[in-house]
């Protein structure tokens, strides 16, 4: 594992539904609706995590079948749990190689997986490689190098500021190439044809700080690992940092946004 991966802790599916599955399925939908695909499709879902993706395609896409995979145990086990559609099947697998046919989908999609995968070409090419001839291969990152998602640099700003150690973990110099143009450069290198790339925005509300706050404390994700990894004083400085630069509302709610930037390619 490499440096800055050392916090990626992805297990609790849980606790990571609390800290990002509440955002990622808030944009999964608006995802689906730029890919606006037909019904009766095969779904892949690769990086599924705890299912939001797929719980979406489920919702609002009238799929024949959803396959979700990702190589995390624990997050497989919980997208069991709780995306009972008989529709959908969950698999433990890396995006690099994951135990599917050839051929065998209409549409592979992947949501804020990318930048976490080491050898993203060779994610993407079997991403279409799993894909019909007529299929496609979508996905989404977030916009870190512009910071599209506040909250996150919100926390990552205020652990440099406390903790320079912690630059090299903050999201813009982490995934430089969630950039369209960086991003057209990988679904090239793929042999994949992009059809479009566009901005997918939502906001992201917290009721209150402590709603913003306590999700970092649960320990699944890379911020939520930073935070586990530091002293109760050190942690109680970044909470304190955090509480008073965040922008407040009278009513104590905290109002940002984040961006996405969705990729759909052709497999020919
Ligand atoms: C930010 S989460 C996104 C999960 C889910 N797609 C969503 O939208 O909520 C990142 C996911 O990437 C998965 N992941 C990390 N490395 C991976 C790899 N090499 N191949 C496939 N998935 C990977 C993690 O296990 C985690 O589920």
């Amino acid at each position: 594992m490499g440096n800055s991966s050392r916090h990626d802790a992805w297990q609790a599916g849980e606790s990571y539904d609390l800290y990002m599955g509440r955002w990622s399925r808030q944009i999964a939908p608006l995802f689906l609706d730029l890919l606006g695909a037909e019904k009766d499709l095969d779904w892949l879902d690769v990086g599924c995590g705890t299912g939001a993706l797929s719980q979406a395609i489920l919702d609002t896409s009238k799929p024949r079948r959803v396959v979700g995979v990702d190589p995390s145990e624990g997050f497989v086990a919980w997208a069991l749990e709780i995306v009972t559609d008989p529709r959908v099947t969950f698999l433990v697998g890396g995006a690099e190689a994951f135990p599917v046919e050839a051929d065998e989908f209409d549409r592979v999609v992947s949501a804020l997986v990318l930048n976490f995968v080491p050898d993203k070409v060779k994610a993407l090419k079997e991403m279409k490689r799993a894909a019909r001839p007529a299929g496609r291969v979508c996905f989404y990152v977030w916009d870190y190098p512009n910071a599209g998602v506040e909250f996150m640099r919100a926390f990552w700003s205020a652990a440099v500021s406390l903790d320079p150690g912690a630059s090299e973990l903050g999201k813009d110099g982490r995934f430089p190439f969630c950039t369209p143009s960086d991003l057209r450069a990988l679904v090239d290198e793929a042999g994949l044809v992009v059809i479009r790339i566009e901005a997918v925005e939502t906001p992201t509300h917290f009721s209150d700080f402590d709603d913003y706050w306590r999700p970092f404390t649960l320990g699944a994700g890379p911020a939520p690992g930073y935070c586990a990894s530091l002293s109760p004083e050190k942690r109680e400085e970044l909470r304190a940092t955090l509480q008073e630069r965040l922008p407040t509302q009278d009513d104590g709610s905290i109002h940002l946004s984040a961006r996405a930037w969705a990729v759909e390619a052709s497999v020919q």
